[in-house]
């Protein structure tokens, strides 16, 4: 098969063995994200031998530690946090290239150290490294890393060679339009924009890639994709836990810019963007982000477009917790929302007039994320009356993002008998089914394709504006009304009631996943 026409998980194997030499740095070395997805993603990736020959790792933070503690903590975050039991050898031949380098992130010295470390590797290789700054810490030092990677020279396209170095910047990238603005100016001060590789893990998944396989490498979907034929979509990103030992970052954060401002607008974009001209990344961006600035601003407060919610106590999987306002680290009068959910209108020729309805919460009945495209509904003359047992079911064809990954169709079928009477059945796929349950982390397949340069499956600086620039205006407005309209619903729910209320005026109803 052409390579323009594989699936693009296999084009980026194909294309890894071209990866150039390169070295990792990743700032937060201790973090919990560090221990948790980035260790277990280099562990994994060697251990499926897609790192380059010559591939290091630095870890840097403040912490004072020797190479070997490092090692040793990196060693325990791969037994404990991989999903698959570690090899010695491999992760020998891991270790044996790991180092460590304890600074301050403003510290100018500490970068030089850096520097120092960086150059004696190449002396030591006799070749120039690749060299990726991967910034994992509490975003109040994203723009001090940058701007001191920028003051050493690190930064900087790597000697006229065609070898660059890179910046992968977690989440959250600011947290209203202002900040995104101002980090991206910092970050552009130093970086060129293809340096830069924006980091949302969502798009690191693999039914989230093969959205666009879908959508554009079968030709059934594209003519029934809008108005004419969809009726609503529904986006669901539903956690079962509560917000855990992450009460402090989580007061910072609430819902909206923990998950919908990214994952969820993220899941949208690739659902309602027009076709690209190619998988080039500029190509799928320019899309995501047309569709992204097409999306009409939200009306906010009574009757508007969105709801939020906090969780009180419940039951979940049995056993009852607490509600957001008992959890460690919470104000107890605190006005951050575990739910948020929100009618939106995408205001182009596609989609005028379909709503998309987007949800996401902590502690809600289960762990499940999903795109649900409702099409409308059958003339029901045929079928309708006392020969139908139901009323005839409009189709959805519902993406399953996780778990259980997979794809379903609801179609109506002929009960068998002598009489003609429906019900709706669901067609599925499953991926565990056809291709087996072991694949790869999304952390896996970003930080490779930021080793081959692969933007695609990260944010471009003006993605994650157009997003915060429709978020904004609604953060501002529940800042100023504190508590007021906050709703609650009890763990272990599918959210409130005010999220019902959404829905009701196109007499639509959230799906049950
Ligand atoms: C993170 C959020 O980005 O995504 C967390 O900060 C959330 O609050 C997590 O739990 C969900 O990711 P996943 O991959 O488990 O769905």
């Amino acid at each position: 098969m052409a390579e323009s026409g594989r699936h693009p998980f296999l084009q980026g194997l194909s294309k890894h063995r071209g990866a150039p030499p390169t070295v990792v740095v990743i700032f937060g070395a201790s973090g919990d994200l560090t221990a948790r997805k980035l260790l277990p993603a280099v562990y994994n990736l060697s251990h499926d031998n897609l790192l380059p020959a010559d591939f290091h790792l630095v870890g840097f933070g403040r912490k004072a530690m020797a190479d070997a503690e490092f090692r040793a903590l990196a060693e325990a975050a791969v037994k404990e946090f991989s999903r698959r039991e570690p090899d010695p050898e491999v992760w020998a031949r891991v270790a044996a290239r790991t180092s460590y380098v304890a600074g301050g992130y403003d510290e100018p010295a500490a970068y030089q150290r850096l520097a120092a470390q960086l150059a004696e590797l190449e002396r030591e290789l006799g070749r120039d490294l690749q060299r990726i700054f991967y910034v994992s810490t509490p975003p109040s030092v994203f723009a001090a890393i940058i701007e001191q990677l920028g003051a050493c020279g690190l930064a900087a396209i790597h000697r006229d060679t065609p070898l660059h170095s890179k910046v992968i910047i977690e989440k959250p990238f600011g947290k209203d339009l202002a900040s995104a603005v101002a980090l991206n100016a910092a970050i552009r001060g130093v970086f060129a924009e293809q340096q830069v590789y924006r980091i949302d893990h969502y798009l690191g998944k693999e039914t989230v890639q093969d959205l666009l396989v879908q959508r554009f490498a079968n030709a059934i979907f594209e003519p029934l994709w809008n108005r004419n034929f969809i009726a609503s979509v529904q986006i669901t990103v539903a956690e079962e836990v509560g917000v855990g030992s992450r009460g402090g970052y989580y007061e910072q954060s609430g819902c909206l810019r923990d998950m919908l401002q990214n994952h969820t607008m993220q899941l949208l974009a690739l659902t309602a963007m027009e076709p690209p001209g190619s998988l080039a990344p500029e190509a799928i961006r320019d899309e995501k982000v047309k569709v992204l600035n097409a999306i009409q601003p939200l009306a906010v407060g009574p009757g508007g477009e969105v709801a939020r919610a906090q969780y009180a106590a419940g039951m979940v999987a049995g056993r009852p917790v607490p509600g957001y306002l008992q959890e460690e680290g919470i104000a107890p009068a605190s006005a951050t929302e575990t739910y948020a959910a929100l009618r939106l209108s995408i205001n182009n020729w596609r989609w005028q007039g379909v709503p998309f309805y987007l949800r996401s919460g902590k502690r809600l009945a289960r762990r499940v994320s999903e795109i649900a495209v409702n099409f409308r509904r059958p003339p029901g003359t045929l079928f309708a009356g006392e020969t139908s047992r139901f009323d005839l079911a409009a189709n959805t064809l519902a993406f399953q993002i996780q778990p259980d990954e997979g794809l379903s169709l609801i179609l109506n079928t002929k009960i068998p008998g002598l009489e003609t009477r429906t019900q709706p059945v669901k067609m599925s796929f499953r991926y565990a089914t056809t291709f087996g349950s072991n694949t790869a982390e999304a952390y896996e397949r970003l930080v490779l394709d930021a080793i081959i340069g692969d933007g695609t499956l990260f944010i471009r600086g003006d993605e994650t504006e157009a997003s915060w620039r429709l978020y904004t205006p609604v953060l501002e407005s529940w800042r100023a009304a504190g508590r007021e309209g906050m709703d609650t619903y009890p763990a272990g729910s599918w959210g409130p009631a005010s999220a019902d209320a959404l829905l009701a005026g196109a007499q639509h109803r959230w799906r049950q996943p």
